[in-house]
Parts: structure tokens; sequence; C-alpha cells
């Protein structure tokens, strides 16, 4: 099948968020199974344009019809060769890159144009596709920014014949970004018949997401949980009955994670490796984070960490009213990330305070973050809302225990530990309560005195879970195969 994936980000070339990593590792796995062709596209960010040390090469350039507007785009392409042999083998990976310096020398998202930016990249990723040798049986869709490609298709391409057996797919990262314009979006960007109107408009916007949710052929989101949450208004945001009009064609796949780049047996940037068969290595990294951010060295004092943008959705708001409470059950909490202010300033006030106990980092460190994930018995997460989470993967692939609320991905791939059977895989708790999150973290530190043979069973069994993308490679071929 050939597939090409049209997303805003993908790793190595640009992230900002968990997309970033979806897009970096589930179309590579796409490549292993026989049959398969894929691309990915990309806007051609400053930031990637301006590295000279990649590798990539000038392929053509057109323009782009947008209502009344024709704008340059240029195509670029980088191919990820295989280099695999025996069981290994794959077909090449080609990356294409959309050029345009007005839209795209700055980087991800957050300007005033960012509707027209992507609605640019939707039509000019299907203008692409004659240069492309390669004819795609599908287009996959990652977020309102291309949710227009399905509207475009319909529209302007397989109306006149063109793309005849493309399909498409759109897959919600997460709801609460739709990409909403004023009205008149519609015949100043967009372009199209007054026929679409209805469509394309939600709550008297032009409304990205929806479009393609209403357009695409298959929906899916990135945890089974989160697909059914979504349906309902305390998660969707306002597209509840849209997403139950529509959820005939809705499923839920589950994200998986790099498992090359986060594996304790053959990670350089941690302290010792470690595998599940043999977790000693774990012990060397506590210590040595311990040592590194000031901490007590100590085996006995439960280390805690989060990893998290600091916003309230991720359940700051939470960790905020019961702070002090949480260092007085007896642990070490480690925090790394940045967000909004109040929560930085909290995090230092915190470490200030309790010296030794609390290590405040505000910043972005993919080498901090592992030496955290392997240096820590238990991760916290509880977020008010996950559509998946890949953070509590990567802990439980270096057997960090996780602590999460019952939410979205997290309920999927975090079952609740039973303290008899040791079933389950982490310690969880319902209510978006502080005290109920207090609870959990309370029930975690108990276990890590007084059942510690228990702990290690976990810690061994969790670090030994398949984490990475293959069955769920599968099910979105499933999909495809099902269009
Ligand atoms: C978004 C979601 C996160 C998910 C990621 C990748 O960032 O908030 O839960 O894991 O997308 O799908």
């Amino acid at each position: 099948m050939n597939i090409l994936y049209a997303a805003s980000e993908a790793m190595p070339y640009v992230k900002s968020g968990g997309l970033g990593d979806v897009a970096g590792s589930l179309p590579l796995e796409l490549t292993k199974i026989k049959g398969n062709k894929v691309c990915v596209i990309l806007p051609y960010y400053g930031d990637i344009k301006n590295n000279n040390e990649l590798n990539i090469e000038y392929v053509a350039s057109f323009s782009v019809p947008l209502a009344w507007r024709n704008v340059y785009a240029g195509l670029f392409k980088a191919v990820h060769k295989n280099t695999g042999v025996g069981k290994n083998k794959r077909e090449d990976l080609i990356y294409y890159f959309i050029d345009n310096d007005y839209y795209f020398a700055a980087s991800g998202y957050g300007y005033y144009n960012d509707g027209e930016r992507f609605a640019f990249f939707s039509k000019a990723v299907l203008e692409a596709i004659p240069f492309m040798d390669f004819s795609p049986d599908i287009i996959h869709c990652n977020d309102w920014q291309t949710g227009f490609i399905p509207l475009f298709l319909k529209a302007h391409y397989q109306s006149q014949g063109l793309y005849g057996n493309a399909k498409t797919m759109l897959t919600i990262h997460n709801i609460e970004y739709q990409g909403k314009a004023n009205p008149d979006f519609k015949d100043e960007v967009l372009g199209v018949g007054d026929e679409w109107t209805n469509i394309i408009t939600f709550d008297g916007c032009v409304n990205a997401l929806k479009t393609g949710i209403v357009l695409c052929d298959k929906i899916t989101t990135v945890s089974k949980t989160y697909s059914h949450e979504i349906c309902h208004a305390y998660f969707a945001h306002g597209l509840e009955n849209i997403l139950r009009e529509n959820s005939y064609k809705l499923t839920g796949v589950v994200n998986g994670i790099d498992d090359k780049l986060y594996n304790p047996k053959t990670d350089n940037v941690i302290k010792e490796k470690f595998s599940p068969s043999d977790l000693s290595g774990k012990d060397a990294c506590k210590k040595h984070l311990q040592e590194k951010l000031g901490l007590e060295v100590n085996p006995d004092i439960p280390v805690v960490a989060m990893i998290s943008r600091l916003v309230s959705h991720k359940g700051l708001d939470l960790v905020e009213y019961v702070a002090h409470e949480l260092v007085n059950l007896g642990i070490e909490l480690v925090v790394l990330g940045t967000g909004e202010k109040k929560y930085e300033d909290l995090f230092n006030f915190m470490a200030y305070s309790y010296p030794g106990k609390v290590s405040s980092n505000i910043t972005f460190s993919s080498s901090l973050a592992k030496e955290i994930y392997s240096g820590s018995d238990f991760f916290l997460m509880p977020s008010k809302s996950e559509p998946c989470g890949l953070s509590q993967l990567i802990a439980m692939r270096y057997a960090s225990i996780p602590i999460v609320r019952e939410t979205g991905g997290l309920v999927d791939t975090v079952p609740p530990i039973n303290p008899e059977t040791v079933d389950g895989a982490g310690f969880t708790f319902k209510g978006y309560n502080a005290h109920d999150m207090l609870g959990a973290v309370s029930r975690a530190v108990d276990f890590y005195r007084y059942d510690k043979d228990k702990l290690k069973a976990i810690k061994k069994k969790i670090s030994s879970y398949d984490l990475g993308w293959k069955t769920s490679a599968q099910k979105y071929m499933d999909i495809y195969s099902s269009i």
C-alpha cells in the first residue's frame, strides 16, 4: 500500500510534542510491512531549511491556488535509506518538505496566520503528489493542521478525476486544538464553493478539525478510551455531537514508542544499562540521579518523577494543591519541564524550601529526561485528559512505575496494580481530585517500603512490556485496508 503521512511535525526534523514522536516512529514501522511504500510530508520550516547538516534535496516548484492567490511552493526531499538486511530489510522511508518562506520561515505554531499557513500546507500536499512518482492509496492526516486535506481533495482534485483512489484518514492527537477561523476564511483562503459552508463551519467559525472529521474516510484517536471520551462534552471541546454522528468511522489505536531510542539495555545516555532480567543497573542510575540533582543519596527514599509540560491540564493544579503534603510523604520529587510561570515558580519554591528533597529543572533536555526515567522509582502523571500519553510508556520501559489518573490512554496502558496478585502496571486514581492523587502516591510509597519483592516483580514486568509500534502499525494497516 502507498501511504502518504501528512503532519505538521515529525522527528528527527521537528517536534513540539507527542505528535512529533508519533510521526517520527509510526511511518518507519509501516515501512517494515511488506508491500508498503511510505512518505512523510512536512512543512519546510526555517529550522530545518537552515540546518546544513541535513541531506535534503530540491525536487520541484509549483504554484498553489489559495482563493484569489497563487502561492509559490517548493518540494524538497530526504531519503532515509534502508540499511537493514535479511528480515530487517524494508523500503526506504522518504520525507518530503513543502517550502515557502513566507509561511514557514518560523517553525511550529502560535502565529496570527496559522490558519492560512496550514491551509496552504494542506493544499500544497495535494499539489505535490504529481512530483512524487508515487500515488497514495491513503493520505494519513494528523490533527487540525491537515484537516483541510480531505476538503481540498473532494472539492478540487477528486472532482476533476485526480487521485481517484486516494482515501483519507484523520488521526486526532488532541481535540482541544481545532484550528478555528472567521467565516470569511472560506472565501479569503480556502476558495471553496458555498455548498461546503455547512460542512466546514461549526459554532460560527470555520473549523479545520471538524472539516477533517466530517470529510475523511476514517478517524482514529491515539487510544481506545479517548475515542469514547471525545464523544462526550467533558472531553470534546464542543465537538461531541460531531464525533457521535461520525462514530461509525471512529477507532482508537494506542500509540507505541520508539523502542530502539528508549531501550535501557543499549542506552548510552544513562549511568548504567539494565534489562528486565537484571535491574541492578537501575540502582546505579538512581544513585547517580540523586547525586547529580543534589538530592539526599539514599536507596530507601522513593524518587517520584514528573516530566511534563507544566500546564494545568497535565494535572499540575492537583500537584500545586497538595505540594507540601506530597513531599511530606517522605519522597524525593524530581520535576523536568517548562510551561506556565506559576508552576515553574512553584517547583523552584519547593526546591528552595526542601533542599535535598525536591529538584526543579525548568528546562527541556532529552538526556536529563532519560536519566530521570532510569533513576526514578515512580512516574507521576495526573493528567486531566490524556489522549494517549507517551511518557508513561517510556517510564515503564525504564522500570519507573507510573502513578496516573484514569483517563484516555492512561487507562489503556496503565492497568491498576492489584496488591494481592501483583497484576497491573501502576497506581491509579479516578476522580480529578488532589487528595485522590495524594492517596495514590501514598499507596505507592507504602508499597515501596513494605512490599519490596512485589515492587521488584512489577518493575521487571513493566520494563519487559512490548511498547513498540508493531501491533498498532498492524491495526492501522487493517483500517487502511478497510477503506
Ligand atoms: C498529543 C496528546 C498525547 C499523545 C500525543 C501523541 O500530544 O496530548 O496524549 O500521546 O499527542 O499522539
